[in-house]
């Protein structure tokens, strides 16, 4: 794979009003429940990043027939519960981590075996907490001695539900349980110690699943049959997370982004942020294919140094990078507790935004489940985004704010989940250029 570089200009100021790509997570959930629904899943504003590509070659391998993703359109042509083919060979899912997690749950209950691996990155990270739930539904699956992938997925498993507490907070094993449960004897139940998103929740009870959820409980019935839909998806606040710093911190800057996913499930980031003072306005609030969405107005603010309350931690899991880029523009200290994950996500990113911000002058001090990042002058300088998008996009806007060029090393990754990050910022403002090595 080429390496990519971004070399960011100092200063400048994000104006305009754009739609940022579809929802990261909505767009892996369409294909996996499309595929196994009945009839003919339709949707717009599919995200077209590595990562929901990966899902999608995934179930071609399984002999589904999936036209597009052309223009954000895309056509899953389901096969019902019971229709998936065994794959050739090893479903490679590149970055995805919700790709692997949520399929091991799907592909327990399938009367074939499969292999389940990725990038090196992904075959770092934690799958013992997908396996070990599924395991106690009586699924087999062996993972390496230190619990991460490839993944040996047995099938001909009979599957029976379960009442299962987890132990973090995580939408994946969730969403992996939900899944299996479809398939299992009776009842699945999957209780969260706080809320996550609840993507897989909303589209299953779409496609006509027997399916509850909203009182920290989400459960589903075994054996009932899903209809495919037209789903629109909405706009990733994720990936909006990054201009609403960048529009926040740069002085004279006003954005317009349309269409973004506003679930609760995901807006701790802008609780956060306008807890710190950001202003961001939520405009015209509706529904898209079961999932709220707004137009999102960002104007430069000056920001103060919060402790971020914990119960706002899951609700902004993916967002922190670009969080800890506003404390680093913001009066005073910023103190993250209780955010542990984030060192199991694409990189550590505790550690990886410690040091890219430390590699800019700024005080970053982790924590094992956290850091404090006082605020500061931004001097500019090469740090490395450690082959994770989100370290990669944050670093880039932070540039906005530096007295010199910010060169963020190794940002290949951004296409897993932001296709066309660089030329949308440059149209926006940012004085960003690609570095192709
Ligand atoms: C996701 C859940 C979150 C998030 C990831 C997408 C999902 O992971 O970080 O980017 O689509 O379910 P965890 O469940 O590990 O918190």
């Amino acid at each position: 794979m080429a390496r990519i570089d971004y070399r960011v200009a100092p200063g400048g100021r994000l104006r305009g009003s754009v739609e940022v790509p579809g929802d990261k997570s909505v767009s892996h959930r369409v294909v996996m429940l499309g595929a196994i629904a009945e009839g003919t899943t339709e949707a717009e504003g599919f995200l077209e990043g590595e990562d929901a590509l990966a899902t999608v070659a995934a179930f071609r391998a399984m002999g589904v027939e999936i036209e597009g993703p052309r223009e954000g359109c895309i056509r899953v042509h389901g096969v019902g519960l019971h229709g998936l083919r065994p794959p050739e060979g090893p479903l490679d899912l590149g970055n995805s981590g919700t790709s692997m997690r949520l399929l091991a749950g799907l592909l327990a209950a399938q009367p074939f075996d499969t292999v389940l691996t990725g990038d090196a990155s992904l075959r770092r990270r934690p799958m013992r907490r997908v396996t070990q739930p599924l395991q106690l539904m009586g699924a087999r699956i062996e993972t390496t001695p230190e619990g991460t992938a490839p993944l040996v997925i047995r099938g001909r498993r009979r599957l029976a539900g379960i009442h299962y507490p987890m132990p973090v907070a995580s939408a994946q094993v969730k969403s992996a349980l939900l899944l299996a449960g479809l398939y299992a004897e009776g009842r699945t139940c999957v209780v969260e110690p706080a809320p996550t998103r609840d993507h897989t929740e909303r589209m299953l009870a779409a496609f006509g699943a027997p399916v509850r959820f909203g009182d920290g409980t989400a459960c589903v019935e075994g054996g009932a049959r899903l209809r495919g839909r037209r789903v629109l998806v909405p706009g990733d606040l994720s990936s909006a997370a990054f201009l609403l710093v960048g529009a926040t911190i740069a002085p004279g800057s006003e954005l317009e982004l349309r269409g973004v996913g506003v679930n609760p499930t995901r807006t701790g980031v802008l609780h956060i942020l306008r807890a710190m003072g950001a202003e961001i306005e939520v405009l015209d609030p509706r529904e898209a294919g079961g999932e709220p969405v707004a137009d999102l107005r960002v104007r430069h603010a000056p920001l103060r140094g919060i402790e971020i309350p914990p119960e706002w931690v899951p609700l902004a899991i993916d967002e922190f990078p670009a969080v800890f880029v506003a404390a680093a523009c913001a009066e005073g200290e910023t103190v993250l507790r209780g955010a542990a994950e984030l060192r199991v996500k694409e990189s550590d990113r505790i550690a990886a935004m410690a040091e890219a911000l430390q590699g800019v002058g700024i005080e970053a001090r982790p924590l094992p489940d956290g850091i404090v990042v006082r605020g500061g002058r931004i001097r500019g300088g090469s740090v490395w985004s450690h082959g994770d998008h989100r370290v990669a996009m944050a670093m880039a806007v932070a540039a906005l704010r530096a007295e010199g060029t910010v060169l963020v090393r190794d940002c290949a990754a951004v296409a897993t989940s932001f296709p066309g990050f660089a030329e949308l910022a440059a149209r926006l403002g940012l004085g960003i250029e690609t570095v192709v090595r």
